[in-house]
């Protein structure tokens, strides 16, 4: 197995039903925070952790992503025309030039795991990362670069992790083990959306992982878990039978933009540190009457 991280994978076949009607005809990875797309600032992260070759899951109504990770020719040559230099550099941010990207469809959503396994011909018998784009994160240096760190040490799979309040365990994967270091945990449990009452920790499984191929013949064993899909929780539970797979607890922040709060809160945080708009805004959140 080669050890170097060169691939990142992004699942984005999802229906993003939470944000109904805003993901009708479009990806909720789309959706932008202040005035960047979700899917940009997931691979943007993944390029500042060194990696070139973007793997795309999709499904259905998912064709803007393609779309935004190309040339748009006629926008680019009204820019130029107009002398509108500013926003030709804002539109050509994403150095495409210097990545690859592929495709791959979904054909059913058949959850995670599934979506993770329809990259296997195109990721090989390689090391590769996961991003979920609507878990935006924040951190520095970026959270997928450090787990890149702790990857290039341990040579196994690093999933990325932070404590959760015990009333959300219902909302992760929840991971129990054996602390190796201040934060680093050799996974011994993995509970895909546990109740509080029998969750094994309060260590939920953020949207960032780094797997070992081994993954991919895991997967393919697996039956449907929990709500008839694939679940990529009960793949590294298997995995772990095999190798070492480790927790990393990440420096930084996470919001959860699958949900209309932490969306809200990632927009409302994001505009107030953006170097364009954020002095006003704060001054309008400043004079705003809450109650
Ligand atoms: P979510 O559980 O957030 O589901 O999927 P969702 O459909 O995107 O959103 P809601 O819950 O309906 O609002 C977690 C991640 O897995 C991807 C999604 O795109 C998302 O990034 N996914 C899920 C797939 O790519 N394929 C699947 O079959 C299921």
């Amino acid at each position: 197995m080669n050890s170097a991280l060169k691939i990142a994978v992004f699942p984005v076949a999802g229906l993003g039903t939470r944000f109904l009607p805003a993901t009708k005809a479009q990806p909720k990875e789309m959706l932008p925070v202040v005035d960047k797309p979700l899917i940009q600032y997931a691979v943007e992260e993944a390029y500042a952790a060194g990696i070139r070759h973007m793997v795309f899951i999709t499904g259905r109504s998912k064709r803007a992503i393609e779309d935004h990770f190309d040339t748009a020719y006629e926008l680019e040559s009204e820019l130029e025309a107009a002398g509108k230099q500013t926003l030709l550099e804002l539109l050509r941010s994403v150095r495409m030039e210097d990545m690859h990207f592929s495709y791959v469809r979904q054909h059913r959503m058949l959850g995670l795991g599934h979506a993770v396994l329809c990259a296997e011909h195109v990721v090989g018998n390689k090391p590769f990362a996961v991003l979920l784009a609507d878990d935006l994160m924040v951190g520095e240096p970026p959270v997928l670069a450090q787990m890149t760190e702790q990857f290039a040490r341990l040579g196994r799979s690093v999933l990325a992790v932070q404590e959760v309040p015990l009333e959300h365990t219902r909302r992760y994967g929840i991971v129990d083990g054996k602390a190796i270091e201040d934060r680093l945990t050799q996974v011994e449990r993995i509970v895909e959306k546990p109740a509080p009452e029998v969750a094994p920790s309060r260590i939920g499984v953020a949207g960032r992982y780094i797997l070992t191929p081994a993954i991919f013949r895991h997967l393919k064993q697996l039956g449907s878990g929990a709500g008839g899909e694939i679940q990529l929780t009960d793949g590294i539970a298997a995995l772990m039978a095999e190798e070492a797979v480790y927790a990393y607890k990440y420096q930084g922040k996470r919001y959860d933009c699958g949900s209309k709060e932490g969306f809200l809160q990632a927009t409302v945080e994001l505009a107030l540190q953006h170097s364009e708009v954020g002095p006003a805004f704060k001054q309008y959140l400043q004079q705003l009457q809450i109650q």
